[in-house]
């Protein structure tokens, strides 16, 4: 049997208690022990949600990470206190982070370090704009995001990467088959290590069979729909 897909909910800017701890409930009392499956709260909810979960399979992650371990850097949140609290993975370099952030590909590799230092698992996310897939420009953007953000400690145990094509998150516009094939095969052929492969953006239960069964497909991140237990579920389902 080929190993379970990683199904990894990004929540971003979304949920209070009450509504959180209703999902987390309906994907628990759901939940098969087929595939993985990782959620990424608002910093706020990490705490809740490790210990509402910690009788299940569910892994908690955080969204993002300061690449230093504490410090006077107000506001910020470490990859050692995201471990200190439960989680096992955290998310870095995802394009909202790069676009309202400024965030730089060397930034995300440092972060990414930060949390393999941690014991983290580091997923980290590359992708093209709408502008660079017009100029023919994405398998280059990709290569160089890929080559710039994932650090030289990456191995197959600590990092993922997540390919979200910029002008497919939140829009619902999805890749086409082809295009995630070939993104997929991109970044298998050009990453030093051996990590799973998510694809990103606009995934939905009416869609995520036909991407999760694609070639070099080792499983989804998963914005809006993340937000709804049944349609995350119905994702997680057709793995
Ligand atoms: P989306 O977001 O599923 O809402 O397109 C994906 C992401 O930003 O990780």
């Amino acid at each position: 049997m080929s190993a379970p897909k990683l199904i990894v909910g990004n929540w971003k800017m979304n949920g209070l208690t009450a509504d959180s701890k209703q999902r987390v409930d309906a994907l628990m009392a759901a939940k098969s022990a087929a595939f993985n499956m990782v959620l990424c709260p608002p910093a706020t909810l990490i705490n809740a949600l490790n210990w509402w979960t910690k009788d299940s399979a569910l892994k908690i992650g955080g969204q993002d990470c300061h690449a230093q371990a504490s410090g006077a850097f107000t506001g910020n949140i470490s990859a050692q206190m995201l471990k200190d609290l439960g989680c096992t993975h955290v998310i870095v370099g995802h394009s909202e982070r790069r676009q309202y952030h400024k965030e730089t590909s060397a930034e995300v590799a440092a972060k990414a370090k930060a949390a393999h230092e941690a014991g983290l698992i580091a997923i980290i996310c590359i992708g093209e704009t709408d502008a660079e897939r017009t100029a023919g420009r994405a398998n280059d953007v990709v290569s160089e995001q890929l080559a710039a953000s994932v650090p030289d400690c990456a191995t197959v145990d600590n990092t993922v990467i997540a390919y979200e094509p910029v002008w497919a998150i939140g829009t619902g516009k999805v890749a086409s088959s082809d295009d995630i094939k070939g993104i997929h095969a991109l970044i298998r052929e050009k990453s030093v290590v051996k990590a799973q492969i998510l694809y990103g953006g606009s995934v939905k239960g009416s869609n995520a069979a036909e991407i999760l069964h694609l070639p070099n497909v080792d499983g989804v991140l998963v914005g809006g729909a993340s937000l709804k237990a049944d349609e995350f579920l119905a994702i997680a389902n057709a793995a």
